[in-house]
């Protein structure tokens, strides 16, 4: 298959998600890793669920970067990744048990911060407590210790990081302050919220990191150092972006975001690559919307149209497994998304599962208190009040997954992508029509 003068034309290329996360990010980085030499993660942490499905098999990424299955790509986890050692130990002996061969070819950060077992502890008793208060809504977090480990990073105080493993006397040292002060916050945190609390012991926190630590330790480098310096020497890299615009911690819908920059903002401070280098930011689109996890969704369809497309779109998480809810396209958030990501082209992904479908709907405004609006509002009120106001387009019946040309699809598929472009004003320059790895639709 060959790549479209566009990609041959740009050196470094990011890849975003500009909805609420599992766009297929993880397909598209694995349907253009082979042409890069370098594929680096740059934010989140294993809250991010990427698949690849290559010959058949299918891999669920978290941490490791998708190019991974391209035996020519260097992978690279970004200082602005979170990393649980636990995790990415066990995510790289599931690979190399898929036959995937790791060897030399992962990169970790000296920098990236840790992710530790009482972040997760953290994460669920944070959520339990807002369940407590009467008026709150819970987040609906992965557990996974994002947000607290973020938070930590910029308490600083309480915070540890990659090059931490590397001097164990030092490490014991702060694991003690530390241990300390999540033994008296979180042991109140657990009593308010009357969940038992089990005493954090500093010592066996520090045998099992060491232990998960201990294979991942080959890989740790000064990551901003190498990528200025494959840049340089002209090699390609392709970013790789977890969660998405809307899940963005300053441009989400707030606060029901995740907590690092995951629009493309995100890529200067956690590669170490100053701010212009990327050629192309290819932004990564659902042909429908769906979300994770609670917080306003303007769109969402509780009825049997919802359930199909979940049902068609195997709308599950990758991470946890929860169903995602899902509902149609909402233009005024892709903008919004689009806006604030620098998107330059669209891959529009799983339209094969809108086939079927009587007729196909777009939100392109929303109706609040009396008013017809086109932007986010910015709280998350004003958004759960937004009304979507609908354009109705004709939808086609054909199944699709076998297309691999514009002129195969449909003529209702094409008037669908061809009024997304119109309206958002950029080209969509890729488009999805199956899991696999070579159904995709490269366009000029
Ligand atoms: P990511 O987090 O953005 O990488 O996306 P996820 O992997 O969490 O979720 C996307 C899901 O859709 C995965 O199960 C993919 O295998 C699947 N997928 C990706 N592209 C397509 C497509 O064009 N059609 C269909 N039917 N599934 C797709
Ligand atoms: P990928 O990279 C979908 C959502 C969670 C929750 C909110 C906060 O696979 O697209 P967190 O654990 O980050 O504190 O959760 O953000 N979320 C995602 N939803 N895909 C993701 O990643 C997500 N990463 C975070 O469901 O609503
Ligand atoms: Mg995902």
């Amino acid at each position: 298959m060959q790549d479209p003068q566009w990609l041959n034309a740009a050196r470094h290329v990011a890849i975003c998600g500009l909805q609420w996360g599992d766009e297929g990010k993880g397909k598209l980085v694995d349907r253009l890793a082979a042409g890069f030499d370098v594929v680096v993660r740059y934010n989140g942490g294993a809250n991010a669920g990427h698949t690849v499905v290559a010959d058949g098999v299918k891999h669920a990424l978290h941490l490791v970067p998708c190019g991974i299955l391209h035996p020519g790509t260097l992978n690279v986890i970004g200082n602005g990744v979170v990393l649980d050692p636990a995790s990415l130990a066990a995510e790289i002996i599931e690979l190399r048990a898929a036959g995937v061969d790791v060897g030399d070819r992962l990169r970790i950060s000296d920098r990236a911060h840790l992710v530790m077992p009482y972040h997760r502890v953290e994460d669920g008793l944070l959520e339990a407590a807002v369940a407590t208060s009467s008026n709150e809504a819970q987040l609906g977090t992965t557990r996974r210790g994002i947000g607290p480990c973020y938070a930590d990073k910029a308490l600083r105080s309480t915070a540890l990081r990659v090059s931490d493993l590397a001097d164990h006397t030092e490490l014991s040292r702060k694991l003690e302050h530390i241990v300390a002060v999540k033994n008296a916050t979180l042991g109140a945190l657990s009593a308010m919220v009357g969940v038992p609390w089990e005493t954090l012991r500093a010592d066996a926190i520090l045998e099992d990191t060491l232990a998960a630590a201990a294979g991942l330790m080959p890989f740790v480098a000064d990551t901003a150092a190498l990528l200025a310096e494959a840049r340089d020497d002209g090699r390609r890299i392709l970013l790789e972006g977890a969660n998405a615009a809307l899940l963005d911690v300053d441009h989400g819908t707030y606060p029901f975001v995740t907590s690092s920059n995951a629009a493309s903002s995100g890529i200067y401070t956690g590669t170490g690559l100053p701010g212009g280098f990327v050629d192309e930011v290819v932004g990564v689109v659902k042909a429908y919307q769906t979300r994770v996890g609670a917080g306003p969704m303007p769109t969402e369809l509780h009825d049997e149209t919802g359930a199909r497309m979940r049902k068609r779109g195997n709308e599950y998480g990758t991470t946890t497994g929860r169903p995602r809810r899902c509902g149609w396209l909402d233009l005024v958030a892709l903008e919004h998304a689009i806006r604030i990501s620098g998107a330059t082209r669209i891959a529009l992904m799983l339209l094969d599962v809108l086939a079927g479908f009587d007729e196909l709907k777009v939100c392109t405004a929303y109706r609040s208190d009396g008013r017809t609006i086109k932007r986010l509002p910015a709280s998350a009120a004003g958004l759960a009040a937004a009304e979507p106001l609908y354009e109705t387009l004709p939808g086609f019946s054909e199944e699709i997954v076998d297309c691999r040309s514009l002129d195969a699809l449909p003529m209702n598929a094409r008037l669908y992508v061809q009024a997304i472009s119109e309206y958002i004003g950029i080209p969509i320059s890729v488009i999805s029509v199956g899991p696999d790895r070579n159904a995709t639709i490269m366009l000029d």
